[in-house]
């Protein structure tokens, strides 16, 4: 694939551990363990225990290049900060990709090398113990990290904060290919940082490139970014998709199609760009939408304009509710065709397919487009997946005809559809079908009410 888009770095459930054969360098220390006083480790882990604020704690995610969402991880001491690919479908941290890692006195080689191969791209170098910070009052001593040496599949982003469970570093180090590492969110536990391995991750449509519009919570959830209560849904025991944050969809329609009819396990993958469908799930999805076909140079689906203002939402089933992906979801925004890898003027989909049919045990991926729409939370010890619809949303598709934004599309023009609700364009649409001269505007709108105003001519 030419395109950037599947930036899924969902370790592939099938591919081995180290099939690559990138040669690693030469390591630079061994017998690194004996390099950490043990008891200043059992000090601050027993000061540490004495803490008994466990608020929460919620740091900024920044939406990199339209592709994935990263948030600055500090390295070291002092520490160098990296953009790190919120990846809640691997379990290695890493970085050392785009940017050298840089080592300072905290800084311990463990001797072993670490190789991780990911859906897309994947990275060989050597494993360190370093001091992680991921917030002011969240600083790991001692977490086991990757230097990247050799890399690919990580667009301008620095490297991974592996938020996956810990079995899935399983065979990732050599030669102790038998040993896990323990994940930051397993260190954030064992150091007292925070009480329950709970992960809360908010995104949102971006507005601009490199939009710092989603949070990261560490800890538990933060309710002030979501509406009403999470709808938890247990990790399904259905492999392999039981290795990752995986759950099971009970049905999933578009329109009056059903796409899945019967209860199916896939995962939940912060670090993958687009929700992805087994390819007969998929087939159906595509031959709902007239004149939909696969484009051959980004694999992206190619949706004709003319067909979307007859587009439906596309729902999914979790746990008896009803999450729905509206058409927007569904949608490239227009200016985003190119950092996606397609040209301009035409409109693409953001689901995509899984190269393989259905049966496999690990049959849809729920990337940051179903993301977007709805607040995650990662329940390690509750062994269960959280949503709750975010506060941003929703988005209504809002039609009309005769709209004056300003040129070029998608204007950020602020529109008034009542009295005392400003939202904002997050993309339109210019569809001429029928000679009539048509824009949908997808609005972000703080009112679950949106979906019924309408934009009257005064107002436009
Ligand atoms: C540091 O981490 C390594 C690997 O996770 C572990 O073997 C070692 O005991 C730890 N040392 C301290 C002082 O916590
Ligand atoms: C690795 O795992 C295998 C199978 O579980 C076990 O037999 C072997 O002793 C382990 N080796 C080490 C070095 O832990
Ligand atoms: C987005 O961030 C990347 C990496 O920091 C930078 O190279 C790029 O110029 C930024 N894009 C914009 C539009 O600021
Ligand atoms: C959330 O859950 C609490 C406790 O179960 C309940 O009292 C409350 O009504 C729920 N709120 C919503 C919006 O469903
Ligand atoms: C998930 O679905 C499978 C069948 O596809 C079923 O065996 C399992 O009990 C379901 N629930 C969980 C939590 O795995
Ligand atoms: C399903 O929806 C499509 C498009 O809205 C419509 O053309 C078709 O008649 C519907 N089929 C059924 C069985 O309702
Ligand atoms: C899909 O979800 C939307 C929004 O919740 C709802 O209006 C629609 O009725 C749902 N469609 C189906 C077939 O469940």
């Amino acid at each position: 694939m030419k395109s950037f888009v599947a930036l899924s770095v969902i370790l592939l459930a099938t591919s081995a551990s180290s099939s690559t054969t990138i040669p690693l360098t030469k390591l630079r220390g061994t017998g690194a363990y004996l390099k950490v006083s043990p008891d200043a480790g059992r000090a601050r882990a027993a000061l540490l225990k004495l803490r008994t604020d466990y608020e929460p704690t919620t740091v900024p995610a920044t939406y990199l290049g339209y592709g994935s969402y990263v948030t600055k991880v500090g390295i070291g001491k002092p520490p160098t900060y990296y953009n790190l690919i919120i990846d809640t479908g691997s379990s290695n941290t890493f970085c050392g990709a785009g940017t050298p890692y840089v080592q300072t006195s905290t800084s311990i080689p463990t001797g072993e090398a670490v190789d991780v191969t990911y859906g897309s791209g994947g990275f060989t170098g050597n494993e360190y113990l370093d001091q992680v910070t991921l917030a002011p009052n969240l600083v790991i001593v001692n977490q086991s990290i990757g230097d990247a040496l050799s890399f690919a599949g990580f667009g301008i982003a620095n490297g991974i904060l592996g938020l996956g469970p810990r079995d899935l570093t399983l065979r990732t180090l050599l030669p102790d290919t038998n040993v896990t590492i323990p994940t930051v969110m397993n260190s954030l536990v064992s150091q007292g940082l925070i009480e329950d391995q709970v992960l809360g991750v908010y995104f949102a449509p971006p507005t601009s490139d490199n939009d710092t519009n989603g949070a990261l919570t560490y800890g538990g959830t933060d309710s002030s970014l979501y509406e009403g209560n999470l709808t938890w849904v247990p990790v399904t025991k259905t492999y392999p998709a039981s290795r990752f944050w995986g759950v099971n969809v009970t049905l999933c329609t578009y329109g009056n199609q059903t796409v899945i009819p019967t209860s199916t396990a896939g995962v939940v993958d912060t670090g993958t760009t687009q929700v992805l469908l087994a390819d007969d799930f998929f087939t159906v999805y595509m031959n709902a939408i007239p004149g939909a076909n696969k484009d051959s140079n980004t694999g992206l689906l190619d949706i004709p304009p003319s067909s979307i203002s007859y587009m439906q939402p596309l729902n999914f089933t979790l746990a008896d509710r009803v999450f729905s992906m509206d058409v927007a979801a569904q949608l490239v925004p227009a200016d985003q065709n190119t950092a996606w890898g397609g040209v301009p003027g035409k409109r693409y989909g953001t689901v995509g397919h899984l190269s393989s049919n259905s049966g496999q045990g690990l049959d849809f991926l729920l990337g940051i487009k179903f993301l977007e729409r709805y607040y995650s939370a990662f329940d390690a010890h509750g062994k269960r997946v959280g949503f709750a619809q975010t506060k941003a949303g929703p988005w209504a598709v809002i039609e009309g005809s005769g709209f004056n934004f300003a040129e070029p599309e998608p204007s950020k023009a602020e529109a008034e559809p009542g009295p005392h609700i400003t939202v904002v364009v997050v993309d339109s649409q210019h569809d001429s079908h029928d000679g009539d001269s048509r824009r949908h505007l997808w609005i972000t709108s703080p009112s679950p009410q949106a979906q019924q105003y309408t934009i009257h001519p005064s107002q436009r």
